[in-house]
């Protein structure tokens, strides 16, 4: 039979699309087959990564927990994230109030109730302390005797993404080690001052009583003239005892003084044909500030005092040398105060005496205005001298200071209170300060500084100025930054460094980046360092100790006004 051609068209078709359609449906179950299997495989990573994931938390909770400190994290919401099992004691917080979640409000209000921040008011303290929160001023390290007596270190740092990390850390016994150093120490300076008075009166009673038999054997022997000399020899020894005595009673604070309205510069240039007799093959020079204000002080003091200073210089310089005497008006400002003991911020007269002798080591200079410290031979020196400008100085309410170097020389600075004749009139004419310039637009400053103390209140005093700072403490440090720091627009480097020195590293410095803006820090007066060859005299600096203001200023012209 013959089967119509349309039929057989159909049937063609029909097997045609089944077996495309077979095609296509195998093709599919591979592809889903392919999908499966990658799912599967997404489904183990994703497992693996929160496996890996639990252990890492877990492991960061033992590291948080095995710490000897306590620890407490918030978040920008000042709400409890994370913290440790010390956390709760050191903090004096009982434990079961913690969650997560919980505002530091409930925290710092539960620390408040068991006294941990003294007698307060709770409320009052709980707000005031949240405030500083809020604010971020509270970051940095504190330090708090707790009501068991603990001494309680606490320190707080803001977290990247707001809120902040704090740790608790005990330090009593570190304080208690402190505490019984310092004992020790001042045991030690008493030994010495009683042992120092004991063995030079003796030595003095000896000379006295010694003439004094002899002049007695003298007498008997009917030798007048004899005598006489014997008992001149006692009189010289009771005096050498009186003015050991005076020396003793100056460092004790407790000379009869006689402070008047004095011109420091009077003084000086009065002092000049004395000094230059004094100090033998080592020249004097002297730089004296104009309109330099009064200071009230014992003038007679003042000159025992520079004349005790000349002489120290004079020793330091036994090839020769050169002593400079310079004064000028000098503010000690807050944070220069709030770094030295016992200092009154405020306005001074400065006379500085500087030499470029031997220097002392740090711990001789940290003992040197201990009474009969010194370092020179017996017979040589008492070690009364620093001591008794020290007396005098403090009793004046001044100041005074050493910077040394060794190898370099000494300066030692003297602030004498400044003397306003009438009150009313000066605060009246006095101008407002003003503010001290700027940053203009965030300009990175590099610092390089080796005493950390310096380091760190320059760098504070520049970051409230609004610069960026790097700072290093050599030469190959700031060689370093300078290679990869291109915005680095000046570089304020101390002149006395280790190593390569201030001026050296300038050289090289300017050879690496021409035209670079330098500022100079030093202690020294600067006509001092002139003359010792390592500065010129174009050369920009700043004296150390320097106020805010007057960083402010330094810095912002020697940006302005760069080297050609
Ligand atoms: N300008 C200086 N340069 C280097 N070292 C100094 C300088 N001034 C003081 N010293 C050191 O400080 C020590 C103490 O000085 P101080 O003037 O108190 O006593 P002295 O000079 O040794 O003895 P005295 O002054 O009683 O004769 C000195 O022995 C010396 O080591
Ligand atoms: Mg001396």
């Amino acid at each position: 039979m013959l089967i119509p051609f349309w039929e057989f068209a159909v049937d063609s078709l029909l097997v045609a699309t089944i077996l495309v359609m077979a095609g296509l449906l195998l093709r599919m179950r591979s592809r889903i087959r392919r999908h499966e299997i990658s799912l599967t495989q997404a489904h183990t990573a994703i497992g693996a990564a929160e496996e890996a994931a639990r252990a890492k938390a877990a492991q960061w909770k033992s590291i948080i927990a095995s710490l000897p400190d306590g620890l407490s994290v918030v978040d920008s919401d000042l709400r409890l994230v994370e913290w440790n099992e010390h956390m709760p004691e050191f903090a004096g917080v009982p434990p079961d109030i913690l969650r997560v979640g919980l505002d530091q409000e409930h925290i710092l209000r539960a620390q408040a109730i068991a006294g941990e921040f003294g007698q307060v008011d709770v409320e009052q303290e709980v707000r005031r302390r949240l405030e500083r929160l809020r604010t971020g001023i509270s970051a940095g390290t504190a330090e708090r005797r707790r009501p068991g007596g603990m001494t309680m270190e606490y320190r707080r740092n803001r977290l990247a993404g707001g809120g902040f990390v704090t740790l608790y850390t005990d330090i009593s016994e570190r304080r208690r080690a402190e505490d019984q150093l310092r004992q020790a120490q001042k045991m030690e300076a008493i030994g010495q001052l009683t042992g120092g008075v004991a063995h030079d009166f003796n030595n003095l009673l000896a000379v006295v009583m010694g003439n004094i038999e002899l002049a007695q054997a003298a007498l008997q022997a009917s030798n007048l003239l004899g005598a006489q000399q014997k008992m001149a020899d006692a009189q010289g020894g009771a005096q050498r005892a009186a003015t050991l005595t005076r020396r003793l009673i100056a460092f004790a604070r407790r000379q009869q003084l006689d402070p008047r309205p004095t011109d420091a510069n009077k003084i000086v240039s009065g002092m000049s044909v004395l000094l230059r007799h004094s100090i033998g093959d080592v020249s004097l020079e002297t730089v004296l500030a104009a309109d330099l204000w009064q200071t009230i002080i014992d003038p007679h003091q003042l000159e025992s005092a520079l004349l005790n200073l000349a002489i120290n210089a004079r020793d330091a310089m036994p090839g020769g040398g050169k002593l400079t005497i310079e004064t000028a008006n000098a503010y000690l400002d807050e944070a220069y105060a709030a770094a030295n003991e016992d200092v009154s911020p405020g306005q001074y007269v400065l006379v500085a005496v500087s030499d470029v002798g031997a220097g002392m080591s740090e711990a001789d200079a940290a003992r040197a205005f201990e009474p009969f410290f010194t370092t020179k031979e017996v017979g040589k020196g008492s070690g009364l001298g620093l001591s008794q400008v020290f007396g005098f100085i403090k009793q004046s309410d001044g100041h005074v200071k050493i910077y040394s170097e060794l190898g370099s020389g000494t300066t030692v600075k003297l602030y004498l209170p400044r003397y306003v004749a009438d009150p009313v009139i000066e605060a009246e004419t006095q101008v407002a300060p003003r503010r001290p310039p700027e940053a203009r637009n965030g300009e990175t400053v590099l610092v390089i500084e080796d005493d950390a103390d310096v380091l760190a209140f320059t760098m504070d005093a520049l970051e409230s100025l609004g610069y960026r700072v790097v700072a290093t403490r050599d030469a190959q440090a700031a060689f370093a930054a300078l290679d990869t720091r291109p915005a680095i627009a000046l570089l304020l480097t101390d002149i006395q460094l280790p190593g390569l020195n201030g001026p050296e590293l300038v050289e090289v410095a300017l050879q690496r980046r021409p035209g670079l803006a330098v500022l100079y820090t030093t202690a020294f007066p600067t006509n001092a360092i002139v003359h010792r060859g390592t500065l010129s005299s174009q050369a920009k600096t700043i004296h150390k100790p320097f106020a805010l203001a007057e960083l402010a200023a330094a810095v912002r012209d020697a940006i302005d006004n760069p080297p050609r």
